[in-house]
């Protein structure tokens, strides 16, 4: 087996389309981050690699929706992209950009080369072609019934319901999204790559981890659900794939190639060159060779994706790759599954998500707060739910009551006895250990031991991906932390015995570092915080992990004795019910406002009593005043005449109405409805709407005449 001395990280490359949520931070961004960061705390040579895909249909049609330029597209998401990654402390090495020149040359030397070497077959087929828009249709650009599971609006390339991977033509009933036309086949030439002719040496790699006999990784270490959708792939038999298309957008292929006039590289070829492209602007810019990380046996190639990508970065690149030769093949695709959002799969069609950099705006200090929320439920290897009740739980109870909790106490009990100064002891002291007063007493060098044990199994689980292990690790060396204070109540025992207070607040002071420096790839900002409260050097992520190994094997102190600490400030707060309130009413009014034009009327809610309807208090009232809620797009700040008096009330409308519209209109309000406060404002009761078919809100208005204040019955 080959040794691995240097790791290449890749992340998928986010289309330049769309902002990001939260499903793309838990699927690729974050689970990179922190295994770079971890390699790089544990002294690896790490080149942490991403930037913006910014070709295909995806770019395309944004553009063609907005009406702009595709290139203006990418030049704004590309920006929000960097701001969001930084300061969600996503530590790339190289964010790149695949429109840049450097990119274009070496994703167009990658295809000549191929084209050099007799690898791809010219190959004249049938595509579809839209005769009203005048263009062959990119398969983005196609809808139609999925043929596996008849969703209605599947794309040419893939189902969003059942996840299928399609080809435009597989679809029942096709339509152009161009002119909503019927598209029509017709013949053009395209470069394809046989993937059915390597699907010999694909399926030797995929499930023994060697090609010709040379082992290249090991398959027992990929994760189950990667190598079952791999293999289901080459059951079902590989086929040539074209490597071009016909676009006005993307990177043109080598104008020498005969035929190329016209033609562009398939995004699925360009993107991930993009890999390359990057690492290449990262040596230029730092003194490295990038052939040291792409073309090194001793370097371990490593692609977080999510799962929708498995196949790209598992068979196709893989393909590409070896047929240009000399690249090294991925040691490992640690794909994550998706990550749904409160009962439902996160749509960005449908609104339904939560948007990163609108988070970042709300709760500007709170990235380490979701990335423990992501962390802690990360899909990795099945789907999982965020909520916002969780995200809340898990910070109330695990980073504010157990972590938080024990550094403070920590911090404030050395501060108060020693001054701060880390105490030294006698080893023969004896104190009851976290298992409790029935166990053993515990002694200071066996809980060194019992740490770095711990130590070890956290290294275990986040070299296998096992990210929520490892974090779950941290979070267990924490509550032991607390159960030692717990047990020996060191507030107490100090008036009876001094000394005997020393080697638990001494072995307390060990724990905070391995805390620090374990959390770093999971808590960044927090680490650094934990190492101020220390009062020790900052992280730098070149080899910590190992340093406190090693001294904790030998049982020798990681915080000297002597060492003074700095002074007790809090790490985390409680989230309150309001917050969460807030965002998860923000939350449901997308729902309110994107429901898709198609839908039939709503199924009829059960019956209720008379009675029941009668403790309903409406009244007719009329808005006299209408603002926008700040950062909350969609809420309006009413304030309505209710005849004998005035109301406020916040309805979600924002995105249907305008103050200005809203102002003047006659509504019914549903006067008795417990108040609320949504966002600060106490809204004291509802206005009724009316939903049509296409999404669209009416308001509910009395007939003309109608005088405030009188009751709708
Ligand atoms: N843009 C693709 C997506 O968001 C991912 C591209 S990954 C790369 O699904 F390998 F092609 F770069
Ligand atoms: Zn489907």
């Amino acid at each position: 087996m080959r040794e691995i001395n240097r790791y290449l990280v890749t992340a998928a490359l986010p289309y330049a389309n769309g902002p990001l949520h939260i499903g793309h931070l838990a699927g690729a961004y974050l689970s990179a981050d922190i295994y770079s960061r971890y390699l790089r705390l544990t002294g690896q040579d790490v080149a942490f690699i991403c930037g913006s895909d910014e070709h295909g249909a995806a770019i395309t049609i944004k553009a063609l929706q907005e009406n702009k330029e595709p290139q203006e597209i990418v030049d704004t998401y590309h920006a929000l992209f960097q701001d969001t990654f930084q300061k969600m402390g996503i530590s790339f090495d190289k964010y790149h950009r695949t429109s840049a020149e450097l990119h274009h040359q070496t994703s167009q030397d990658f295809f000549r080369e191929l084209h050099k070497r007799g690898e791809f077959i010219e190959k004249e087929s049938e595509q579809y072609y839209d005769p009203i828009a005048k263009q062959f249709l990119a398969d983005r650009y196609i809808k139609g019934t999925c043929p596996k599971c008849s969703h209605d609006s599947a794309y040419g390339d893939q189902c969003e319901k059942c996840g299928s991977a399609l080809s435009p033509t597989e679809l029942i009933n096709p339509e152009s999204t161009l002119s909503e036309g019927k598209p029509e086949l017709r013949t053009t030439t395209h470069w394809f790559l046989p993937l059915d002719k390597y699907e010999g040496w694909l399926n030797e790699w995929i499930n023994k981890g060697t090609v010709d006999g040379e082992q290249l990784h090991f398959p027992e270490e990929w994760k189950n659900h990667v190598l079952g959708q791999c293999r289901s792939w080459l059951d079902n038999g590989l086929h040539p794939r074209a490597m071009t298309r016909d676009l006005s957008w993307g990177v043109d292929v080598p104008q020498e190639i005969p035929g190329a006039e016209g033609k562009k590289l398939y995004v699925w070829l360009d993107a991930p060159i993009g890999y390359i492209s990057a690492t290449k602007e990262w040596a230029a810019e730092n003194d490295k060779n990038w052939e040291d990380y792409w073309k090194s046996e001793d370097s371990a190639l490593i692609h977080f994706i999510g799962k929708d990508n498995i196949v790209f970065h598992c068979l196709i690149f893989p393909s590409i790759l070896k047929a240009h030769e000399g690249y090294v093949l991925p040691y490992n695709v640690p794909a994550n599954q998706f990550m749904n959002l409160e009962g439902d799969k996160i749509s960005t069609s449908r609104n339904w998500a939560i948007w990163v950099h609108e988070y970042l705006e709300d709760m500007p200090d709170k990235q380490d707060e979701l990335r423990y929320a992501l962390a802690k439920n990360m899909p990795e290897l099945k789907d999982s739910e965020f909520t916002w009740k969780g995200f809340q739980d898990a910070n109330n109870n695990e980073l504010v009551n157990n972590l938080a909790n024990f550094i403070n106490r920590v911090v404030v009990l050395t501060n108060k006895y020693y001054d701060g100064a880390v105490p030294d002891f006698d080893e023969d002291t004896s104190f009851i250990g976290p298992e409790g007063e029935e166990s053993l007493p515990a002694f200071h060098d066996s809980e060194l031991v019992r740490l770095n044990d711990n130590l070890l199994d956290y290294r275990q689980q986040m070299c296998k991906f096992d990210f929520r292990g490892g974090l779950k690790t941290l979070m267990l060396i924490s509550s032991q932390g607390n159960q030692i204070l717990q047990a020996n109540e060191p507030w107490k025992l100090i008036k009876e015995d001094e000394e005997a207070v020393k080697p638990i607040m001494n072995l307390m002071l060990q724990y905070l570092k391995v805390l620090a420096v374990g959390m770093r790839p999971f808590l960044p900002f927090s680490a650094d915080k934990m190492m101020t409260l220390l009062n020790l050097p900052a992280i730098t992520e070149e080899g910590e992990l190992n340093a406190i190994g090693e001294s904790l094997c030998e049982g020798e102190l990681i915080v000297p004795v002597a060492h003074k600490i700095g002074t007790p400030s809090h790490l985390f707060s409680r989230i309150d019910d309001e917050v969460i309130k807030a965002q998860v009413e923000k939350l449901e009014a997308t729902k309110v406002a994107s429901t898709p034009s198609a839908t039939p009327a709503a199924p009829l809610k059960s019956t209720v009593q008379f009675d029941d309807f009668m403790k309903m208090d409406l009244r007719a009232a009329t808005i006299i005043e209408a603002k926008k809620v700040k950062k909350a797009d969609k809420l309006l700040e009413l304030t309505l005449d209710v005849g004998f008096e005035k109301r406020t009330v916040v309805s979600g409308i924002a995105q249907h109405f305008s103050p200005e519209e809203a102002l003047g209109q006659q509504v019914t309000l549903l006067a008795n409805l417990a108040p609320r406060k949504i966002r600060g404002v106490e809204s004291q009761g509802m206005i009724l709407m009316a939903e049509n078919g296409d999404g669209s809100l009416k308001f509910i208005q009395p007939t003309e005449g109608t005088e405030n204040g009188s009751s709708i019955s």
